[in-house]
């Protein structure tokens, strides 16, 4: 009765990644800014001020990764979803809500895309302003990840979204956060127009 099914692993893998992830963007926007200026950072403990921000950003993209790949591993072994590795490559083909679970797939080549992208070789060779265009496909994949998290029923029942599920809370948390973030950076661009 208190068992733990793998589909609530793949539940629980899916909201690790959604908060790596929000905290992975964060410290994206933060580095685009020119944060060690900022009375907020100045003000922070030493302790913290000595940790590499891009070193962070990198790690917390790689795990995050590492989880978003687990979260279908998981759901293909829980026999019950009817899920197969096809459903990942092919979502639409999906036995439940095939177009959210495309969103999740969209996201999870987005982050490849990025992450690859971004390895320092291949991010020479492209040049700063194209990896710089292609690193902005973020923003958009963050809406993706965040709707599918949302939308997916997580006992796979076609049940309507349950907002003030402790679950669904969390994504809803992290998506203030990011547009809250976003605006600020916005306006930071605004102001300094070669940022
Ligand atoms: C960046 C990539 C992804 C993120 C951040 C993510 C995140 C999430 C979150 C937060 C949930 C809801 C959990 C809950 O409310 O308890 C979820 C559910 C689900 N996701 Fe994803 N997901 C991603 C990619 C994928 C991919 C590639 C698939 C492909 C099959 C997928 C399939 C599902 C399914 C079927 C559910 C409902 C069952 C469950 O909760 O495990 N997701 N996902």
């Amino acid at each position: 009765m208190f068992g733990i099914s793998y589909l609530d692993i793949s539940a629980g893998m899916g909201l690790t990644a959604t908060g790596l992830l929000t905290f992975n963007f964060l410290l994206g926007m933060m580095l685009s800014t020119a944060y060690k200026r900022s009375v907020y950072w100045k003000k922070l403990p030493d302790a913290v001020k000595k940790f590499s921000i891009d070193d962070l950003h990198n790690w917390t993209a790689y795990i995050a990764l590492l989880f978003v790949f687990m979260h279908p591993l998981f759901l293909i072994l829980d026999h019950s979803s009817k899920f197969t590795f096809t459903n990942i490559l092919f979502p639409l083909d999906a036995p439940k809500q095939p177009t959210i679970v495309l969103l999740g797939s969209l996201s999870l080549l987005a982050l490849l895309i990025v992450i690859i992208t971004s390895q320092k070789v291949i991010k020479k060779k492209m040049g700063f302003r194209f990896w710089k265009n292609v690193h902005l496909i973020s923003y958009g994949t963050a809406l993706l990840f965040l709707f599918h998290g949302l939308l997916m029923d997580p006992e796979l029942k076609d049940r309507p979204t349950d907002w003030l599920d402790a679950e669904k809370f969390f994504s809803e948390f992290c998506l203030l956060l990011l547009i809250a973030a976003s605006i600020i950076r916005y306006n930071y661009h605004r102001k300094h127009k070669t940022a």
